[in-house]
């Protein structure tokens, strides 16, 4: 026998890597107890507003690949273009069209790459939304900002500067968030010598997963089916002793509110102020409110608290967001993080690779 013998104790695996350090970053710090969130040595909350380009800048910068031209929204190759004619023919959802669009691009190296996938996902997004609604696609526009021409062209009309600021303030909080599952996958990519474009496409699939990228939709689903504040409570119980889990609540790492739900109900905040929707906006406060006191009830000691999904789904709802594409909005914002994770992978050069313990049977 060559594995333990049964008398040696069975080595400790660490499931879902909780707790493990799979690697050192310049990008972003996550303080869960704290609640807070830098990217690229500056607060959330400072980076905020400022336009999206920014923040791309700065994370590239940070993983050493400074440089770089602003980033912008990119037409896209004539092969791309074919292939969501066709995935939006055949009804693929949106992140299989992301997945299968990403893996059209190519570049000759890492700069390029970077590049052509942060500036291709929001056309890569909007093309296949239009065209699956039966409208004709529409190029970016080279006189909009990245966020302003993700949302000309998914409407075709030009957006109002407090909505791109409302997209800008989203992209950026969901910009980079530590080693996530879907960071981890691209990382993991580009350890084995892989190009920029595999690691993306890899990442993009880890990402629509529900306990990762792909809550927000649900999130606001619950608060439609809710309805009123008053039937806020029965229903959540109800949803809790089913043993069912409330989508845009609880997190691996954060262990007090995310700040980055702060940052977006804020921008919510004003949105709705703006477009005059306020009651969706307090219906979601007093959903909140009571999720947060029900998952003390039936999960007590577990800190249990408000996630980034909760006010995403309500401030690109305000944006005029199907919720089809909450979880692609959101691709488009990790980009910036998960091509900067390539960057700083591929400098320290290291495969990634841990082991396994086999527990099935052994030869008689
Ligand atoms: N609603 C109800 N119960 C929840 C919950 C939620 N949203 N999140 C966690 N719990 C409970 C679990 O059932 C578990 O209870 P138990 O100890 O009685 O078995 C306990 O809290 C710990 O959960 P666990 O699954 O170990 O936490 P995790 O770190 O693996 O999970 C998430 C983190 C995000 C996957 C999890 O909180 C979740 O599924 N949230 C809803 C989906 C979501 O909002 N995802 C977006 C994340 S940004």
């Amino acid at each position: 026998m060559t594995m333990q013998s049964q008398a040696q104790p069975a080595p400790r695996v660490h499931e879902g890597l909780e707790g493990v350090l799979a690697a050192a970053t310049r990008l972003s710090l996550v303080d869960g107890e704290r609640g807070e969130l830098i990217v690229a040595g500056k607060r959330l909350e400072e980076l905020a507003g400022r336009p999206f380009e920014h923040t791309v800048a700065l994370l590239w910068k940070a993983a050493g690949a400074s440089g770089a031209a602003p980033v912008r929204a990119a037409a896209l190759p004539d092969l791309t273009l074919a292939l969501l004619r066709d995935a939006a023919a055949a009804g693929a959802g949106s992140m299989d069209a992301l997945r299968m669009a990403i893996g059209t691009l190519t570049a000759a190296e890492d700069a390029e790459a970077a590049h052509l996938l942060v500036g291709s996902c929001p056309t890569i997004v909007a093309t296949h939304a239009r065209l699956a609604a039966g409208s004709e696609p529409l190029a970016p526009r080279p006189d909009l900002g990245f966020a302003a021409n993700y949302l000309y062209m998914l409407s075709g009309a030009e957006p109002h500067p407090e909505q791109v600021r409302g997209l800008d303030t989203y992209l950026n909080t969901v910009a980079d968030h530590g080693l996530n599952a879907s960071t981890f996958t691209a990382r993991t990519i580009v350890s084995t010598g892989a190009d920029f474009v595999s690691a993306v496409t890899g990442a993009v699939g880890a990402l629509k997963g529900p306990l990762h990228g792909g809550a927000p939709g649900p999130a606001l689903d619950m608060v439609f089916e809710i309805g009123e504040a008053s039937r806020a409570d029965r229903y959540l119980r109800r949803k809790l002793e089913r043993g069912e889990r409330l989508m845009g609540f609880g997190h691996r790492i954060y262990k007090v509110r995310d700040p980055r739900a702060d940052v977006l109900e804020a921008a919510a905040a004003r949105m709705f102020a703006r477009t005059g929707d306020a009651r969706l906006y307090e219906l979601a406060r007093a959903v909140e409110a009571a999720a947060l006191r029900l998952l003390e009830e039936h999960k007590p000691g577990r800190r249990l608290a408000t996630n980034v999904e909760f006010y995403t789904a309500l401030l690109l709802h305000g944006l005029g967001l199907d919720t089809a594409l909450f979880t692609p909005t959101f691709a488009i914002g990790r980009m910036a993080g998960w091509t900067a994770h390539c960057f700083e992978q591929r400098a320290s050069g290291r495969l990634i690779r841990p082991q396994s313990v086999y527990v099935g049977a052994l030869p008689a």
